[in-house]
């Protein structure tokens, strides 16, 4: 009887070790991934859904303003004293509105942003401060005319001082709020009487930039940086919903009706890669992708983060990313980016700007220059010019990402841009008589994400869940080998049974005979 036993507890045991082995290596990773997918997949019943479609918390949104305190000197032709004030802290909320959903696994929406300023992160910062910045509006201006018909220029500045109120000197003294915001009134009131300003007014009219709103109180227009991305929502987005293929999800295949973007005037430059940066997909942690692609309409581009390391952040693995110097690298360094040189700059003459900063000309329609803050990354020349308040710092200033690798959801991340635009000596310009040329930062910002705790913990309890199939994995295929260990023992201890041991496997009709299984349990 402890010979038939032993037997068919070894066959049992064998099974159980064969089916643990195949649950353990193939069966158990599958269903996770598959419960993963179906959790982040884009798809109105998944727990992704909603998050996606309306961020359950605010992005933070910082600005740090460049006030210039030496601006007697500049005008006189010294190097300017900058100093750096801020950050002015914003709540960013973002909701999305599903347009529809197209062939090939695809959905259309429009983003829309919406600001609130943050007086309790923003300290002793009030929107209502008084800084004094480069005029961008007055510079954007003046080159635009210096490029195109540079016999106006006279004529053109006499007419700017009546468009721009204080015109004085090439900066502004203007409140943080009206600069980022509410916007600073440019007169077209005498648009009627003075051809200069006439001319001015009706290309303002006509270019539609997105930092020049028409005024409804008088005639005229409210230049501001950022009311735009308030008022009026970015998209039409199509983006890929990760449900035919999970590697693809929150890929951006076009923009605007538009599957390449114009701007640049080249197939390659105008490429739309990666995802919108709120999304990612998956990592395949045996083939980790050295780069990642973000798309980033404000700039016309996509950008791309270097894989650095695997690191532990908030009790979690997180593979880190971070900008390096490639993607705005000049065209010797990184011969793939000579799609960006469109212009020649009085810096420059091969089209291209220096190292780390980008020409936002045929992007934007305005002579304004991206850079990283405080120019990271980018040619020292650049910072000669300046006597001080400019200094890069990696800590602050550099962009980077930290993901989940089973879910793609983004634990920490930070993009940071600055927009410059050059001061020029321009003789015809009183304002611009004495000043010596260099490109002068405006403002830097940073968008910054972090999951929430509750979020944190809805992950750490996913990553629990996930560790206890995996220790279930392996217990269920420690615990097979101990019995079939167990088995072959007692088997083996059974002796002249021996010889059987193969052939009962094949005879379905005893591994059919519960009685004596049940005589086990
Ligand atoms: C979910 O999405 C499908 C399209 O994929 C749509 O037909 C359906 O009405 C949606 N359901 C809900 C509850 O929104
Ligand atoms: C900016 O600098 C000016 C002097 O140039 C000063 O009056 C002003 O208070 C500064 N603004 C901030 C926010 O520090
Ligand atoms: C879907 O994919 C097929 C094959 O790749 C392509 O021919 C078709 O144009 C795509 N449809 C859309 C709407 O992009
Ligand atoms: C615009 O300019 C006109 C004439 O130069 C002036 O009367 C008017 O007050 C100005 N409007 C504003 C809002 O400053
Ligand atoms: C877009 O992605 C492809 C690879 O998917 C890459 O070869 C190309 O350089 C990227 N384009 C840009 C403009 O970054
Ligand atoms: C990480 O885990 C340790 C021990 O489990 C705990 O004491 C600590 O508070 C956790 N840290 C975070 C940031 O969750
Ligand atoms: C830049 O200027 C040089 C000569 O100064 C000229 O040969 C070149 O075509 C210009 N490039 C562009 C993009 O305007
Ligand atoms: C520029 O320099 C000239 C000559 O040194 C001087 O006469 C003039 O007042 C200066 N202009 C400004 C705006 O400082």
């Amino acid at each position: 009887m402890l010979g038939k036993n032993s037997k068919l507890f070894f066959g049992i045991s064998i099974c159980a070790l064969i089916a643990a082995i195949v649950l353990a290596a193939w069966g158990f990773p599958k269903i996770v991934s598959n419960q993963i997918q179906k959790k982040i997949q884009i798809e109105n019943s998944s727990m992704m859904f909603e998050k996606w479609r309306k961020l359950p918390m605010p992005v933070s949104f910082k600005v740090y303003l460049f006030n210039v305190t030496n601006v007697d000197e500049v005008n006189r032709g010294g190097r300017p004293k900058l100093n750096q004030v801020g950050p002015y802290v914003y709540k960013q909320y973002r909701e999305k509105t599903i347009l529809g959903y197209g062939e090939n696994d695809t959905v259309k929406y429009m983003l829309q942003k919406t600001y609130f300023f943050d007086a309790e992160a923003s300290g002793t910062f009030s929107e209502n401060d008084d800084v004094t910045v480069i005029n961008f509006p007055y510079l954007a201006a003046i080159l635009a005319v210096q490029r195109i018909m540079p016999s106006l220029v006279s004529v053109i500045n006499d007419a700017l001082q009546k468009f721009i109120p204080d015109l004085v000197d090439p900066f502004m003294r203007v409140k943080v709020k009206n600069l980022l915001f509410d916007g600073v009134f440019l007169n077209c009131s005498e648009e009627a009487t003075d051809d200069g300003l006439g001319l001015i007014c009706g290309k303002v009219k006509l270019d539609k930039r997105p930092t020049m709103r028409p005024a409804e109180d008088a005639p005229g227009f409210y230049f501001s940086m950022f009311s735009h991305l308030n008022r009026t929502p970015s998209g039409p987005y199509e983006m890929i919903r990760g449900r035919e293929d999970i590697r693809e999800l929150g890929h951006i295949v076009s923009y605007k009706e538009k599957r390449t973007l114009t701007a640049w005037g080249d197939p390659y430059c105008g490429m739309i890669n990666g995802t919108d940066s709120s999304i990612f997909p998956p990592i395949d942690e045996s083939n980790v992708p050295q780069r990642i692609y973000t798309f980033q309409p404000d700039i016309c581009r996509s950008m791309y983060v270097d894989f650095v390391d695997k690191r532990s952040i908030f009790n979690m693995t997180a593979y880190y990313y971070e900008l390096s110097n490639m993607p705005l690298a000049s065209k010797s360094a990184n011969p793939d980016n000579k799609c960006f040189c469109k212009e020649n700059w009085s810096g420059n003459h091969d089209g291209c700007l220096m190292m780390g900063l980008l020409n936002l000309l045929p992007c934007q329609g305005a002579p304004a220059v991206a850079s990283l803050p405080h120019f990271y990354l980018a040619s020292e020349e650049i910072l000669e010019f300046f006597a001080s308040g400019v200094k890069p710092d990696p800590e602050k200033h550099k962009s980077f990402i930290y993901l989940e690798p089973k879910t793609g959801v983004v634990i920490k991340g930070a993009q940071r841009l600055q927009f410059n635009i050059e001061l020029r000596n321009i003789p015809d310009a009183p304002q611009l008589l004495n000043v010596s040329t260099g490109l002068f930062p405006l403002l830097w910002i940073e968008e910054g994400a972090e999951i929430p705790a509750t979020i944190q913990s809805e992950l750490q309890h996913s990553h629990t869940l996930l560790g206890y199939v995996e220790a279930a994995r392996w217990a269920l295929l420690g615990a097979a080998l101990l019995a079939a260990a167990a088995a072959t023992i007692s088997a083996m201890r059974a002796g002249p049974c021996r010889k059987n041991t193969v052939s009962f496997m094949l005879r379905p009709g005893q591994v059919a005979n519960t009685g004596d299984i049940n005589k086990f349990t």
